[in-house]
């Protein structure tokens, strides 16, 4: 299938920046949110991004019109009729996403691929919701997407080999570097990140090294561009938790267990870098990092 049209669901931090890559690859792009608040907050995204690139001489203001021009927002499910492509970036919640299949199944045209872009969800229970489970993949983009060069492009049991190679081909065309991925919970690079970084909170539990000692080690020593706790802090610590919780559920292996000190952190409402506090306090001009103390 050849995409020329794509349609996004969830205009948030993911949404945004799908439909925006989208648009500058000169496809037309249809990003549906639930209300035109929440809409015009993520169009507005997109805006500010376009405006500083063209600011620093990266974009010409035609171009960034252009890409503008290509994103047509709404609120109503209708509006996704025609899409070749469409995606859902939605809150990371199964019964609202299936919820959202069974609306969006009898309105989106027969023959286009289906595309959920779930971190921690198994791609089938999506699919199998839907009444054409063979035109379902996941196309797995990192935050930011205009930044983040990976795509993890995911077959389910259920995905024949037509949806397969067209979100092979979609990936291509953003530029993105594409890895095939199976089904199962957390895909290649969450599988690997999220035991990761629940590691480096049971060795601050254990008194290994604290907070600050741990970020500098894992970027002096192993060359990773920000150590385990900036980059919970910048995931988000809820986000964190309710995926390790997923794959925790789901492989029954201790190393996906979330670390009390996860937990406790979350119940706080200390989320990280987008609530002003996590392991670090955003407060002041620079973050600093704060003992949790439990
Ligand atoms: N945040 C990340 O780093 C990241 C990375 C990769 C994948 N994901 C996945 O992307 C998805 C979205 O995550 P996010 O971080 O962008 O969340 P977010 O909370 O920033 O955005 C979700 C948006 O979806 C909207 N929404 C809810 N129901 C909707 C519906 N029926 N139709 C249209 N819009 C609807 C909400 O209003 C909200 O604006 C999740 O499945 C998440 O697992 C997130």
């Amino acid at each position: 299938m050849d995409v020329t049209k794509v349609g996004v669901l969830g205009a948030g931090l993911m949404g945004h920046g799908i439909a925006q890559v989208s648009a500058q690859s000169g496809l037309d792009v249809v990003l549906r949110e639930v209300d035109q608040e929440t809409l015009d907050k993520g169009v507005g995204k997109i805006e500010k991004q376009l405006g500083r690139a063209v600011e620093k001489g990266k974009l010409e203001q035609a171009d960034a019109d252009g890409v503008l021009g290509r994103i047509q927002g709404t609120t109503d499910c209708g509006d996704l009729a025609d899409c070749d492509l469409v995606i859902e970036a939605i809150t990371e919640d199964l019964d609202l996403k299936v919820e959202m299949w069974k609306e969006l199944d009898g309105i989106v045209k027969d023959g286009a691929v289906l595309a959920t872009n779930t971190s921690s969800l198994a791609v089938i229970d999506q699919a199998a919701a839907t009444k054409r489970p063979e035109a379902f993949i996941g196309l797995h983009f990192f935050n930011p997407v205009q930044m983040m060069p990976l795509l993890e492009v995911i077959r389910t049991v259920t995905t024949g080999d037509e949806a397969y190679k067209t979100g092979l081909e979609f990936g291509a065309k953003l530029g993105k570097t594409v890895v095939e991925a199976k089904d199962k919970t957390g895909f290649i690079v969450n599988r690997l990140l999220v035991p990761y970084m629940l590691d480096a909170i049971r060795a601050f539990e254990n008194g290994t090294g604290s907070i600050e000692e741990i970020d500098i080690a894992m970027k002096g020593g192993a060359a990773h561009p920000m150590g385990p706790f900036t980059l919970l802090d910048f995931v988000g610590l809820d986000t964190t938790k309710s995926i390790a919780d997923i794959m925790f559920d789901e492989y029954r292996e201790t190393r996906f267990a979330a670390p009390p000190t996860l937990r406790k952190m979350v119940a706080a409402g200390y989320f990280g870098k987008k609530s002003g506090r996590g392991f670090y306090d955003y407060s002041g001009e620079k973050p600093v990092a704060v003992d949790p103390g439990v």
